[in-house]
């Protein structure tokens, strides 16, 4: 088994910086070209600023190109994609992007044969004024126009649509959501039983899991912020899954991966089942006695696991390795210290945040999602990998998908959508603060400005048990 675990660990470590080797040239090429656009309107044509940063978008075009026919990149919910990969932005790109959303555009293309020239004739036209597109007839007739052979733009995405789609794909989440409980349950179950696992049927619901949270992560998210009492064991395993898988999808791992993470944290705690019930669902403080056995539990879970045929081995992993945080207080405590596999600490970020934000029955209140990612970014260090950390927090957002926001205007609102400001997320605006709860439909951005003022701020959360707002029905 050491063996094993080695070679997967060497695999899952290269595939993951190859592809954060691709993203970070992507992410290079975008701000080429926010450079040589900017360049554009301080410099006349022929100057050699101007110039010089038009060939470095074209060398870092080539360099991309050896392996594929075009650079494409795509601007969707205030996001940038690189093919399918998410690329981080920071404010000169986020620059551009907002003058290629005010010029309806989604998107670029750059073709084999690019030349510096056709690049400053390029950032010259989008320079011009959003009324000048719009005068002409649009940027695609504008575009038609001129002599672009290697460039080619993409056609705006509507980003309001886009932008409530946590809500609208709701219902399909929900589906996968409620198939994944039961999966969870029946797994139980067999362990419980000492019968065969089905382990056909959770790789199924965990496929039909990727493929939902690749269309679309934020339905997923907000699902997780729904926290069920009465069925808190399984929805842990599944929110937990939830957030590694979507976790894994942020940082651009394949499907195949996504998938093993998804059985992973379905898995983590099912070590659990070989323990007192009494102990394991004790509401309070736990005894030293029985906090002992409770940290039986991911040695239990491995081999529990191992006894399973066909479940991946990165879950004996990641059930051993989940509480083995950067600390003393990390169990199993093992000789010379933890050294965990990649996927161990994403589910131990995952599981970490889903238990802190659980509404469990011997919690008076559960802590808001805001206080939970400032636990997590208190412990960053210590406790977690901090790039990981960071990655969730850039993920997820301060106001997670599905938070109930305190608005400066007396408005409360659901947020809906993360945008570039993590601080100011789209949201459903739900009521007014004195009034009763009632959906206005209006669903707006927090970066949104009149005269360079913000119009909306969170002052603060809600948690919708205190406000007495049913959020599910917003999300299911
Ligand atoms: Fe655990
Ligand atoms: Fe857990």
């Amino acid at each position: 088994m050491a063996d094993e675990r080695r070679d997967s660990r060497g695999e899952a470590k290269q595939s993951f910086f190859a592809k954060q080797q691709l993203i970070n040239a992507a992410k290079a090429t975008f701000q080429y070209l926010a450079a040589a656009i900017k360049n554009a309107t301080l410099y006349p044509e022929s100057h050699p600023t101007l110039i010089s940063s038009a060939e470095k978008l074209v060398i870092k075009v080539q360099e991309l190109l050896v392996d594929r026919k075009e650079v494409s990149f795509y601007l969707v919910g205030g996001e940038l994609f690189f093919e399918t990969h998410s690329v981080p932005v920071d404010q000169s790109q986020s620059l551009l992007m907002e003058q290629f959303v005010s010029r309806d555009i989604g998107g670029i293309a750059f073709k084999p044969g690019l030349t510096p020239a056709e690049i400053i004739q390029f950032a010259g036209l989008m320079n011009k004024e959003p009324a000048f597109f719009v005068a002409a007839g649009g940027v695609s007739s504008v575009f038609a126009h001129e002599n672009f052979p290697h460039i080619e733009l993409h056609r705006a995405i509507i980003v309001d649509k886009k932008a409530g789609s946590a809500i609208k794909d709701g219902k399909k989440a929900s589906a996968s959501f409620t198939g994944a409980i039961d999966t969870v349950k029946a797994m139980i179950h067999a362990v419980h039983l000492d019968k065969a696992v089905n382990m056909r049927k959770m790789n199924t619901t965990v496929q039909t899991m990727v493929d939902d949270i690749l269309e679309n992560r934020d339905a997923f998210i907000g699902l997780t912020s729904i926290k069920m009492y009465d069925e808190y064991t399984f929805a842990h395993s599944v929110n937990t899954a939830i957030l590694a898988m979507s976790l894994g999808t942020f940082l651009s791992l394949d499907k195949n991966q996504v998938a093993v993470l998804g059985i992973a944290g379905l898995l983590h705690d099912i070590g659990k089942v070989s323990l007192p019930l009494e102990i394991v669902n004790k509401p309070g403080k736990l005894t030293e006695e029985e906090w002992e056995v409770i940290q039986r539990h991911p040695v239990e879970g491995a081999l529990v696991l191992s006894d399973v045929p066909g479940v991946t081995k990165m879950a004996m992993v990641t059930a051993f390795e989940h509480h083995q945080h950067g600390d003393d207080n990390g169990y199993p405590q093992v000789d010379g210290g933890p050294r965990l596999h990649l996927f161990s600490k994403i589910v131990a970020l995952a599981d970490a945040y889903e238990a802190i934000t659980a509404a469990r029955v011997y919690y008076s209140s559960r802590t808001p999602p805001d206080q939970a990612i400032n636990i997590l970014l208190k412990n960053r260090k210590g406790l977690f990998d901090p790039i990981l950390v960071k990655a969730f927090v850039n993920m997820i957002g301060i106001f997670p998908v599905g938070t109930l926001v305190k608005l400066d205007t007396g408005e409360i609102g659901l947020v809906v959508h993360q945008t570039r400001d993590l601080m100011r997320p789209r949201v459903l605006l739900l009521t007014k603060f004195d009034g009763s709860e009632k959906e206005t439909g209006a669903d707006v951005s927090l970066l949104e400005t009149v005269r360079g003022q913000y119009v909306r701020s969170i002052v603060g959360t809600i948690d919708p048990n205190v406000a007495n707002i049913n959020v599910k029905q917003y999300i299911d």
